[in-house]
């Protein structure tokens, strides 16, 4: 197989920690773009995680550059770039900041990387893989956003600290839109094989799924000074690598749906397999009346959202 490539545009934090990863675990080459003004900050991180390769044993090739014209190739284009939350400021208040990156960035993948996969990152990342997905002409099985793996991963580890178990063993399936209405599925939870319901009483559980739902803006109100990225940098990793390596991954993804689940001309968060195709099949899994309550809940939020967008 040739070599791979993945380009990333937007250099900052979760940008520069999916380049470190994608180049640490030799999974493609990377290219790692930002705006003029931010070529400098974007080729001195390319860098520096290229003078980390003869020491942790990686001949990945990072490119930091400006020049759209170096995505030419790529096989995946991760879109983080866009402006971030700050303390108090919801995800939908960076809509029209964000849409107005999304048509830039979708300008540069349609003429350079025309046959590429876009995985979107940027928020409120249901509406801009919409944004994505119109502004491209993409077929949909090539323009996904992330948001199901990273608020998983969050539910496993805080279910992983309640129990003292390790965060490996804690499976789980978070759905829905990328905020307050997430719908975390109790029924796949599971440690080891075990239902989380028979090792945690509904209370505690109750505590996870709103801790859960609250996660982002945790980190937000930490860090006092931009969002998460190590989490959702790997998060991206983890759908990247299912796609380049034909994994057929069942990760949950942000994709365009036409009946699944009763939605129509919407990007939610659903049960999909990740393969060489992107997103090859979206899987429907039984949800109970509550459940689908729920997710309805969370698709009438992300429409709400989608209000705001320009083209739609
Ligand atoms: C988060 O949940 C940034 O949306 C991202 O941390």
């Amino acid at each position: 197989m040739s070599k791979r490539k993945i380009a990333i545009i937007g250099a900052g934090h979760t940008g520069a920690t999916l380049a470190f990863i994608v180049a640490e675990r030799a999974l493609a080459d990377v290219v790692l773009l930002d705006q003029p003004h931010n070529e400098k900050p974007a080729k001195g991180k390319a860098l520096d995680i290229s003078e980390s390769g003869p020491i942790l044993n990686f001949n990945s090739k990072i490119k930091g550059t400006s020049d759209y014209q170096d995505i030419t190739g790529a096989d995946i284009v991760v879109i983080t770039a866009g402006a971030a939350r700050k303390p108090g400021m919801s995800r939908d208040d960076l809509i029209q900041i964000n849409e107005g990156v999304m048509a830039q960035v979708t300008d540069g993948i349609k003429t350079y990387a025309p046959d590429s996969t876009i995985i979107v990152l940027t928020n409120p990342v249901d509406a801009m893989t919409y944004a994505v997905y119109k502004l491209s002409g993409f077929p949909k099985n090539r323009v996904l956003g992330q948001s199901g793996v990273l608020d998983t991963a969050r539910y496993r580890t805080f279910v992983s600290e309640v129990l003292n178990v390790a965060q490996t063993d804690v499976t789980g399936l978070v759905l829905g839109g990328h905020g307050d209405t997430m719908v975390p599925l109790l029924s796949t939870t599971t440690v080891g094989g075990v239902p989380l319901t028979e090792l945690l009483e509904q209370e505690k559980i109750d505590a996870i799924i709103d801790r859960t739902r609250k996660g982002g803006a945790e980190i937000v109100g930490l860090l006092g000074n931009g969002s998460a990225y190590y989490a959702p940098a790997a998060a991206i990793y983890e759908m990247a690598a299912a796609i380049l390596k034909d994994e057929k991954r069942l990760l949950p993804s942000i994709t365009y749906l036409e009946g699944e689940y009763g939605f129509n001309d919407i990007c939610l968060g659903v049960p999909t397999i990740l393969g060489e195709n992107g997103v090859e099949q979206v899987v429907e899994t039984t949800l109970n009346d509550d459940e689908k309550a729920q997710l309805q809940a969370s698709a009438d939020a992300v429409e709400e959202v989608k209000k705001a967008l320009k083209n739609k």
